[in-house]
């Protein structure tokens, strides 16, 4: 649904975004994940044909992004939520969205409809007629969530739907995205929050600049966080310690601890075990460590040694 082929964006001498490819299907929720000044916005800005790219290809369901013609029907499928939400603070909810309604030319019984269904889904229907300039922070995130639905879009891109907003504010923003998720839309989104990124996200991209990792929350936890058993001996015999050593593995032995750096140490901890035992050896206890998102962006966006 949504493609890029080594995009790439220059401000001048800045490279905002450098060769970004990825792919995102229809129905998946992607997260698009980095620090401050990652290029995540840029990257957005770019798929929503708000900005012009430097370089590269992107399309969204097949349009191409850069080509004017495609650029009416890309604007078409898309929903875009804005990091600065920009809402006229002057009008009313349901005059907001009235006016994007329009500029979308959604014909007037659909508007309403839509505005109506948008509404009650986000609990604002209430407030339809309320000016949003006295709306909390959250009421206008959501607010704006109903905006980019005005016109019933299959693709939704989101830049950190979720920042500044208070825990029970983001949560509802979250249960919404699911809610969009379920009904079949296509989600980016971007944010810094690695929860959020772990709960929501079928997929998840890390950025810095250029793209470090590309795959699902369990992927990147396995492959990249990098995990590890350790095995806990009463004593460690030198029989134990040879066993050990015909597996080949890359471990670390403090005292009468082994850490064993594995790829998949549910898979592997049970021969390992077994080798021990084997060889007489009396295990106290064994863990698998690490393993997290956080461990895992931590390792990329600080551009750690990648295997
Ligand atoms: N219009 C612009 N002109 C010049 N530099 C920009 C512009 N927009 C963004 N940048 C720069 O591009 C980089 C990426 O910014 P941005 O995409 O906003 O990152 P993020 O959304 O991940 O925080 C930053 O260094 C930012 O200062
Ligand atoms: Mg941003």
């Amino acid at each position: 649904m949504i493609d890029a082929e080594n995009l790439t964006k220059k401000f001048g001498n800045l490279t905002a975004v450098d060769n970004l490819t990825l792919h995102v299907d229809e129905g998946e929720i992607f997260g698009l994940l980095g620090p401050n000044g990652a290029g995540k916005t840029t990257t957005v800005r770019m798929l929503c044909c708000l900005i012009s790219k430097t370089e590269g290809k992107a399309s969204i369901a097949g349009y191409d992004v850069g080509n004017e013609a495609d650029a009416l029907k890309i604007r078409k499928l898309i929903g875009f939520v804005p990091d600065n939400v920009g809402l006229y603070e002057a009008l009313s909810a349901n005059d907001n969205l009235d006016f994007y309604g329009k500029l979308y030319d959604v014909p007037d019984a659909k508007r309403k409809e839509n505005i109506e269904r948008v509404l009650k889904m986000l609990d604002l229907w209430e407030k339809k007629d309320v000016m949003v300039g006295t709306f909390s922070k959250g009421m206008k995130q959501k607010l704006a969530l109903a905006r980019a639905l005005i016109h019933d879009p299959p693709v939704l891109f989101l830049d950190e739907p979720t920042a500044n907003l208070d825990p029970e504010a983001s949560k509802t923003v979250r249960d919404f995205i699911l809610e969009l998720k379920k009904q079949k839309r296509t989600i980016f989104l971007n944010t810094h929050n690695l929860d959020e990124a772990r709960r929501l996200c079928d997929k998840i991209g890390i950025l810095n600049t250029s793209l470090r990792a590309l795959g699902s929350p369990q992927e990147l936890e396995n492959n990249v966080g990098g995990r590890a058993t350790v095995i806990q001996l009463e004593q460690l015999t030198d029989a134990v310690q040879e066993a050990l050593r015909n597996l080949r593995l890359d471990m670390t032995i403090i005292e009468n601890r082994v850490t064993i750096r594995l790829a998949n140490p549910e898979k592997e901890n049970s021969a390992i075990l077994d080798a021990v035992f084997r060889a007489g050896g009396r295990v106290q206890s064994t863990a698998i460590v690490g393993s997290t998102l956080e461990d895992a962006y931590l390792k990329l966006v600080r551009k750690e040694a990648i295997e």
